[in-house]
């Protein structure tokens, strides 16, 4: 797209975004004040908490302490208690400590520019430029959770949830759209946009007011975007089995019935990272060749099981199988049996008839 058909996209987007947000944006106490000090006092709230929460905390709060010099004067234990019901006290500290900042520091004036609100105890990346953009028209996106899920479909951007990559691709596009005369409305549009239409699940995309622009929902699956977070990586878990054959029959020994495939029959086994060793130790000599390798996946691990050729006596909870595959086996022992017997059958070819 050149220059000048993005810009006229990004202008289209922002009249829909503020006839968006001027038709059907929520009444929220907050947003019938351009009152620096209101403002921040709600986004300091709505940190880590919902919007119904807040609401009726919100107006308690300013009625007790109506403007900066009012918290500033108060004890820290009064702002603590006018704080219950929201949780993480944290916040009402560093408000307090914010106020008498500004108070004692600043003559009472707030701190004009996102810059300066990032200084100040408790605001981070996203508070200042929700605080900067609504009560000072900066022209600062304000880049949250939902804010990341509208743009990452509207614009089809690659890349995980909160990944560098994706919140920076993310914050490209929102720069573009707040760059007009009402950036605060524009960061209140997409925040409503992704609370109440673009849902992590069930996007209500014919009424979302990006929706010609949205480039997932063109690709007809909104909700692949923003990518999944990546699962955490499931550790390894090792396993050694002993091949341990008399005649046509192969020992085998029951598992314990807690645990893993309780009451399972399987080869004899050890594991951990020393699987091998220990399984040498458990039969008080080393073992040999190994056969095979087979891995499996368990729900929170990946099993990797090797097995190698031992002679070693029956001991209790073991029993000689001349047909190991109807042994009610574990299914990590029924695929370590059957690929023995494979690379074993390959090795050696049956005589033909
Ligand atoms: N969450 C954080 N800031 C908000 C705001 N200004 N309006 C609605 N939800 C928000």
């Amino acid at each position: 797209m050149n220059r000048r058909r993005t810009n006229k996209a990004v202008a289209r987007m922002q009249d829909a975004l503020l006839r968006f947000y001027g038709e059907k944006g929520r009444d929220l106490p907050w947003r019938r004040t351009r009152t620096p000090y209101a403002i921040w006092v709600s986004e300091v709230m709505l940190q880590q908490t919902r919007v119904e929460t807040v609401v009726p905390r919100f107006a308690e709060f300013l009625r007790r302490f109506p403007d900066v010099f009012s918290l500033a004067a108060a004890r820290e234990k009064a702002v603590c208690e006018a704080w219950a019901g929201l949780g993480y006290y944290r916040r009402a500290r560093n408000l307090y400590r914010a106020a008498r900042l500004m108070v004692h520091q600043l003559a009472g004036r707030m701190p004009g520019d996102e810059a300066a609100w990032r200084r100040l105890p408790g605001i981070g990346d996203y508070t200042a430029a929700a605080v900067a953009s609504i009560a000072f028209g900066e022209r600062t996106a304000a880049v949250d959770g939902n804010l990341v899920r509208v743009l990452a479909r509207v614009f089809a951007l690659p890349g995980r949830t909160a990944t560098p990559r994706l919140v920076r691709a993310v914050r490209a596009q929102a720069q573009l759209l707040v760059d007009c005369e009402w950036p605060g409305d524009i960061n209140q549009a997409l925040m409503d946009l992704g609370a109440t239409l673009c849902r992590r699940e069930a996007p209500l995309c014919p009424r979302c007011p990006l929706g010609r622009w949205c480039r997932a929902r063109r690709e007809g699956n909104p909700t692949a975007y923003p990518g999944r977070k990546a699962k955490p990586a499931r550790p390894i878990l090792r396993i050694a089995f002993a091949w341990c054959e008399r005649g046509p029959a192969l020992l085998l020994e029951q598992r314990p019935l807690d645990g893993l495939w309780p009451g399972l029959w399987e080869l004899p086994s050890a594991s951990g990272p020393r699987a091998k060793q220990d399984l040498g130790r458990r039969f008080g000599q080393a073992v040999g060749l190994r056969l095979a390798s087979v891995r499996h996946d368990l729900t929170h691990r990946h099993v990797v099981a090797s097995v190698y050729r031992a002679t070693v006596t029956r001991q209790p909870g073991q029993k000689w199988w001349r047909d190991p595959l109807v042994a009610p086996l574990s299914s990590l022992a029924r695929k370590a049996i059957v690929a023995v017997r494979e690379i074993s059958e390959k090795a050696a070819p049956p005589p033909s008839p």
